[in-house]
């Protein structure tokens, strides 16, 4: 049978990631972050101390894209801010298009975890998974992760940077955060992350 490909989109600290990574250890599929592609090019042009605001050297940072996925500067705040502001560029998300399509058009299939798997890089995905939950849960979450990491973070702070960045992830006119109509929703909000992966496990077997 041809390749199983499962899109997981949702909006940041929806704990897509972490159901992304489960889903692919238990079907046994390979997994692209797709944030950290768009994080990759920020981190260069954090490098090279290029301007965010300017498309074309955005642009420019795509070219030879290579990074460590292990590198905890692409999780940074300067990065994530930056990765922000790029990937509304539409010639930045031409760029790192063909590299997202290929890898979930692997013979045995793929995850791809993002905010446009389902809707723009795999409308074809057999199964397409929506996982979302409440600003204030995600804030949480973000700063019990933050916590973790040495960084402690204010609550009020970060509430106001995640709704800031959902309103910019969901505004943008190009490859909007939108859940695509034939998606199975998640809502993590209520579960914690063991209760999230096993239901998510449930909802992509159902479509197997
Ligand atoms: O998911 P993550 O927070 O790592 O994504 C980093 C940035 O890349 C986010 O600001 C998001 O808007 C953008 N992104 C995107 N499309 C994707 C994945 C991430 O625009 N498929």
């Amino acid at each position: 049978r041809k390749g199983f490909v499962i899109a997981v989109d949702g909006p940041a600290a929806s704990g897509k990631g972490t159901i992304a990574r489960a889903l692919a250890k238990h079907f046994d599929l390979p997994h692209m972050d797709t944030g950290l592609l768009y994080r990759a090019v920020a981190l260069k042009l954090w490098r090279w101390g290029g301007d965010p605001n300017v498309e074309f050297e955005a642009l420019r940072a795509c070219d030879d894209l290579g990074f460590d996925p292990g590198d905890e500067e692409l999780r940074s705040e300067p990065v994530s801010r930056i990765a922000s502001k790029i990937s509304s560029y539409p010639s930045v998300r031409d760029a790192l298009l063909q590299r997202q399509r290929d890898f979930a058009a692997q013979e045995g299939g793929a995850v791809l975890d993002g905010r446009d798997i389902g809707t723009v890089i795999a409308p074809n995905a057999d199964v397409k998974l929506f996982v979302t939950a409440s600003a204030e849960v995600r804030a949480q979450r973000r700063v019990r992760e933050l916590l973790e990491r040495g960084m402690p973070g204010h609550y009020e702070d970060v509430l106001l940077d995640i709704r800031a960045r959902d309103e910019r992830d969901a505004g943008r006119p190009v490859a909007p955060l939108r859940q695509a109509p034939d998606s199975l929703v998640l809502d993590t909000s209520d579960l914690g992350i063991q209760e999230s992966i096993a239901e998510a496990i449930r909802l992509v077997g159902e479509q197997v």
